[in-house]
């Protein structure tokens, strides 16, 4: 007899999430369970949506990609994990746990020790050094100052920024301002990472280098990522499963082979097409 094989419970989920933005939005919910589109539910209420129930399970220590046009709810999904945005309707949860219902303190362990973002635009603080930015959060969680010198020294130097730890962002590079944002990021030893379009502000070779920079942090430290791109070829670089939104809803998730071989629509199987 072969033994059943059963998968571990995934690390995060998003449980027919739907947010929409605007005053009426439960009018706006009530449209799109009757069926409206988001135009029409635009043209109706004047709401946004921006998700539309969306269901999604987040394996331990696997690269996520969310992929997507502009303006199709990557950055809204992702920012429901660490509850910088909550939700019109569903449930979040990670282990398991509803983060929907934690308080000021819970909400705050989870920013701070459970979950790390990378942001497009880098976010990093422009009066600090590399080194004050890279140590800011573990500061501001109350580790002792030596420790975290020592912290972040240690990550700085793995993103490759050795030598760097004195400079201020606006001395270095696209590239390198980013590898700041991710030593901050991991210098938090969270096990969850959310990285929205962490480098599709970067010139095309950089972007290389710091997909293969990630490739190789991820190789050793196995983290569970939610990469969000709009780029296909980095997606099937980086993700062991892909989710694509289109008008706030999830059309397909899948692993990159899936994705190439078998696209769910015509929307899928064009960003398929722009692979070559
Ligand atoms: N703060 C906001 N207020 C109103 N509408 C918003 C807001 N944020 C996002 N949206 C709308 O929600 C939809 C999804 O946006 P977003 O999640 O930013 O998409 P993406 O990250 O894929 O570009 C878009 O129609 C966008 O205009
Ligand atoms: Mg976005």
């Amino acid at each position: 007899m072969n033994p059943v094989e059963i998968p571990p419970p995934p690390r995060l989920e998003a449980r027919h999430i739907s947010k929409i933005y605007g005053i009426a939005a439960q009018r706006a919910l009530q449209l799109l369970r009757s069926g409206a589109d988001k135009a029409t539910v635009q043209a109706e209420t004047g709401c946004q949506v921006g998700l539309h129930d969306v269901s999604l399970a987040i394996a331990a220590g696997h690269t996520h990609v969310i992929m997507g046009l502009s303006g199709s709810g990557k950055s809204t999904l992702v920012r429901h994990f660490n509850r910088l945005i909550d939700p019109s309707d569903g449930d979040i949860l990670l282990d398991g746990q509803n983060i929907l219902s934690l308080d000021a303190a819970g909400l705050r362990d989870l920013r701070r020790r459970r979950i790390s973002m990378v942001f497009q635009g880098f976010g990093l603080l422009p009066h600090e050094t590399v080194q004050g930015n890279v140590a800011y959060g573990l500061l501001t969680r109350g580790e002792k100052k030596a420790t975290v010198l020592d912290k972040a020294r240690r990550w700085i130097d793995r993103v490759g920024l050795t030598g760097y730890h004195d400079r201020h962002p606006h001395e270095l590079s696209g590239g390198m301002r980013q590898r700041v944002g991710l030593a901050r990021a991991l210098a938090m030893e969270t096990d969850i990472l959310l990285m929205d379009e962490p480098f599709s502000a970067l010139d095309p070779l950089t972007r290389r280098d710091m997909q293969q920079l990630l490739i190789d942090l991820q190789a050793e430290l196995q983290k569970t990522i939610v990469f969000i791109t709009h780029d296909l070829a980095e997606a099937f670089r980086l993700g062991q499963r892909i989710a694509m939104l289109r008008d706030g809803q999830l059309v397909q998730d899948a692993p990159p082979e899936e994705i190439r071989h078998a696209p769910a629509d015509d929307y899928v199987a064009r960003f398929v097409a722009t692979l070559g």
